[in-house]
């Protein structure tokens, strides 16, 4: 057994929890949009054609912000052929997805389910194939009271009062070869300026995100941020961060261990947008907005799904459809863990996607909505996490990983609200063979009872729900908890993931 102690203090603390953390991201990508969320004809759709069933899941998920259309497909997309009247629309290609989009959902549909699911709408713009004038035409169309023929248009379509939306994403991924329209950072940084310049100039109170790196292993990884921020450092309040992990090669240790690489990744953009900052001698301070992670089997995708031929561009395939296992669900609780930790600087995140596309919820068309083992960590983390990150002093043994080195058995973050008297601990145990004993330092916190504690374990690490065995992992209540004098003791499963929940008494 390794053994592991955390001291927890409210009087240290990381940063105020900003509730975009626990955003997610829908892409027209597969199978997200189309039979994914909208399915007309499913017995559970409403008058829309959204399924009822997976509206529920997204709430009971707690999903804040989430960002919309792409992702990939944004780069190529005329946002206009996906308003008016839908019989008018027009179909086209989505090259990035090698599909065929009808553009029956648009802003104002996607607009209407954010209601119902009660979230935030974070728009990206396309600065693929297009530039400043169709950026500032979409906002005035979505941001303008009336007055305007943009403004009157979106009345006419429907919508009487403006859209109001606050975050704005200067397209997605610009660093990466595979974008349509792909750009140098220098190229990328003038036209995100310029972007962001016009859009401010029409909509002050906007918050802007300028694309950051595709993965920390890009070439271009640091010079990119640094180059970019550079052009844009005054006009944007947010760099991103997007990071995909797998295991690869049958190599557990090192994918359990994937939290440390988006620590060093989050660590490293942070140094390079100060760099820029104390360069330029500004008094503003560039966030993260980490809108795109996830465990992705990416390669199973180049090898399996891709879909090419000239004559074959299918409408909502199955695409990016991973199945996740208890150990991917382990490691996405520990990339959560990881935004936790950097809470003054992560202000904004998103997990990519939400609905059938490397998801947390899965559906079949005319069949069930059901819940993958990665549910699990986000919907008890959003639930849970309220208030400050706190400093958490945290002592563990080491195992050494191929790919990132020595690295704690154990990781672990402590939430504490004042306002609640809730405090709480996430941990995972990397380690495949033994259990870990974890003794926690509550003396600081007062008085204080276990409300609950929850892990996600499971003899097969590589259990997942499917389609015919929808409810086969799950959360379960950790029975080893104890509270003693001023400490909790419990013990973690090996490759588990567990959250603790204490309140002030
Ligand atoms: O989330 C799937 C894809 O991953 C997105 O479209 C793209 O931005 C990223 O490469």
């Amino acid at each position: 057994m390794s053994t592991a102690r955390l001291t927890l203090d409210p009087h240290f603390q990381v940063g105020a929890i900003n509730r975009r953390l626990f955003g997610s991201f829908v892409e027209h990508l597969g199978r997200c949009v189309y039979d994914g969320i909208y399915e007309p004809g499913h017995p559970t759709a409403d008058a829309e054609g959204f399924r009822e069933d997976v509206i529920d899941l997204v709430k009971e998920l707690g999903v804040s912000a989430i960002r919309y259309p792409g992702g990939n497909f944004v780069s190529g997309f005329r946002w206009e052929d996906s308003v008016g009247p839908r019989a008018e629309r027009p179909t086209r290609l989505d090259l990035a997805w090698h599909s065929t989009e009808t553009n029956q959902i648009g802003l104002h549909e996607f607009s209407s389910w954010l209601e119902k699911v009660g979230s935030e709408l974070m728009l990206a713009v396309n600065l693929g194939t297009r530039g400043v004038a169709e950026a500032l035409d979409l906002l005035e169309y979505a941001n303008l009271g009336n007055g305007t023929a943009l403004a009157e248009q979106r009345i006419k379509n429907g919508k009487r009062d403006a859209f109001g939306i606050k975050m704005w994403c200067l397209g997605n991924e610009m660093d990466g070869p595979w974008q349509l329209g792909h750009r140098s950072a220098d190229d990328y940084g003038k036209i995100a300026s310029r972007t962001a310049k016009g859009m401010r100039q029409l909509d002050p109170s906007i918050e802007l995100v300028v694309c950051g790196s595709s993965s920390a292993q890009m070439p271009t990884f640091g010079e990119w941020e640094r180059v970019v921020l550079g052009h844009t450092y005054d006009d944007v309040d947010y760099i991103s961060c997007h990071a995909y992990y797998e295991e690869k090669d049958g190599d557990l240790g090192s994918f359990l261990a994937s939290g440390v690489n988006m620590d060093r990744f989050i660590e490293s953009v942070v140094a390079t947008a100060d760099h820029v900052k104390a360069v330029n001698g500004s008094d503003k301070t560039i966030n993260i907005s980490f809108d795109e992670w996830n465990v992705w089997y990416i390669d199973r995708f180049e090898g399996v799904d891709k879909i090419t031929g000239i004559d074959n561009w299918p409408v909502a395939p199955r695409l990016l459809e991973d199945a996740y296992t208890v150990a991917d669900a382990v490691v996405f609780g520990s990339l959560l863990i990881s935004l936790l930790k950097h809470a003054d600087r992560v202000t904004s995140a998103s997990l990519a996607q939400l609905v059938n596309v490397i998801a947390p919820i899965m559906t079949e068309p005319n069949g069930p909505a059901w819940r993958q083992s990665t549910f699990f960590p986000f919907a008890l983390t959003s639930r849970l996490a309220t208030g400050v990150t706190l400093e958490v002093k945290l002592e563990a043994d080491s195992y050494d990983t191929a790919v990132y080195g020595t690295v704690p058995l154990v990781d672990a973050v402590a939430t504490h609200d004042a306002t609640s008297g809730a405090t709480s601990v996430f941990l995972v145990n990397r380690s495949q063979t033994e259990d870990a004993l974890i003794t926690i330092d509550i003396a600081a916190l007062g008085p204080v009872g276990i409300v609950d504690v929850q892990t996600l374990t499971d003899a097969d690490v590589y259990a997942a729900n499917t389609l015919d065995a929808r409810d086969r992992v799950g959360l379960e209540v950790n029975a080893s908890a104890a509270l003693g004098t001023g400490v909790v003791t419990l013990t973690l499963p090996p490759v588990s993931w567990t959250a603790l929940a204490l309140r002030t008494e």
